[in-house]
């Protein structure tokens, strides 16, 4: 993975703004929602690892665990690893993951599989690493009310403050402008999207977490009790868990790609 990633333009933007303690959502949501969800993993995977923040985090939380960060961006990965830590870093993309079937115990996507090319792709990649009895987490904005469009609006004419929902059932990618000068492109996808892939690889959802944003957070909201009941953040906790019954006797009928045909690759901890 030669060329250049669209993140590597981007690494220096993140670094600054969101790790470090820069974005304190990540101190006080983000972090402990996967320290806590991921608790007794020992082998754990962090798919989209960016700079490196989460992993390191993890990596502390207990003694002994054994991490790996991914991430296709080179620019992202060198400052991951100039931060330092225990954490072994892997240049790859969620779509292809370069370890053996069932590498690990945990695997954690943290706000990184909206900028995935083939969602599809990624999930059957994480249910192929995933151990049996593995725990997942996937941290995503909240897709009902973060997505393209979505908001609060200061109606000051009407003299009303309300959330607005943008098109939430279509499925589009394109560039959002998050700070002055600055473009990321997101994919936006209803959360079932998600969720029914996910069945379909025997990853069965133990646990959903929609924290409400923090008071701290919402300095300068023209209506911070409004905001206050409206996520960020969605954290689903799936464990792999394959169905007992005989394929063809599921609901349904057909199962997409199961994530499994495509054979081991480099088994863990050899990368
Ligand atoms: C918003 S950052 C999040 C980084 C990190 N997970 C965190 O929470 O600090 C998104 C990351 O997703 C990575 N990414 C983009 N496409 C990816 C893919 N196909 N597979 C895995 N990671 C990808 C980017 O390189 C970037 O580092």
């Amino acid at each position: 993975m030669s060329e250049r990633h669209a993140w590597d333009a981007l690494a220096p933007w993140w670094k600054e703004t969101f790790t470090g303690g820069a974005d304190p959502e990540y101190a006080l949501e983000i972090v402990p929602i996967a320290a806590e969800t991921l608790a007794g993993c020992r082998r754990v995977l962090d798919l989209g690892c960016g700079e490196g923040q989460v992993a390191r985090a993890l990596a502390a939380a207990e003694q002994g665990r054994q991490i790996v960060g991914l991430d296709p961006s080179a620019g992202q990965l060198e400052n991951a690893r100039a931060a330092g830590g225990p954490p072994r870093y892997v240049q790859g993309a969620g779509e292809a993951l370069p370890f053996a079937r069932g590498a690990f115990d945990g695997v954690v996507c943290c706000l990184a599989i909206e900028h995935a090319d083939d969602v599809d792709a990624v999930l059957a990649e994480v249910a192929r690493v995933l151990e049996v009895g593995g725990r997942f987490v996937l941290l995503i904005n909240h897709p009902l009310f973060q997505g393209p469009g979505s908001g609060i609006v200061d109606d000051r004419i009407l003299d009303e403050t309300y959330w607005r929902v943008g098109p939430y059932l279509t499925e589009q990618r394109g560039p959002e402008e998050v700070d002055p000068g600055v473009e990321v492109v997101f994919a936006h996808r209803p959360l079932s999207r998600y969720l029914n892939p996910l069945a379909a690889l025997d990853l069965l959802l133990v646990e959903m977490r929609e924290p409400p944003p923090r008071r701290e957070l919402l300095a300068g909201s023209p209506d911070p009790d409004l905001e206050a009941a409206i996520p960020r953040l969605c954290a689903l906790v799936f464990e792999h868990r394959p169905a007992p019954s005989p394929r063809g006797a599921r609901i349904g009928g057909a199962r997409p790609g199961r994530g499994d045909e495509g054979g081991d690759r480099r088994s863990w901890p050899s990368t």
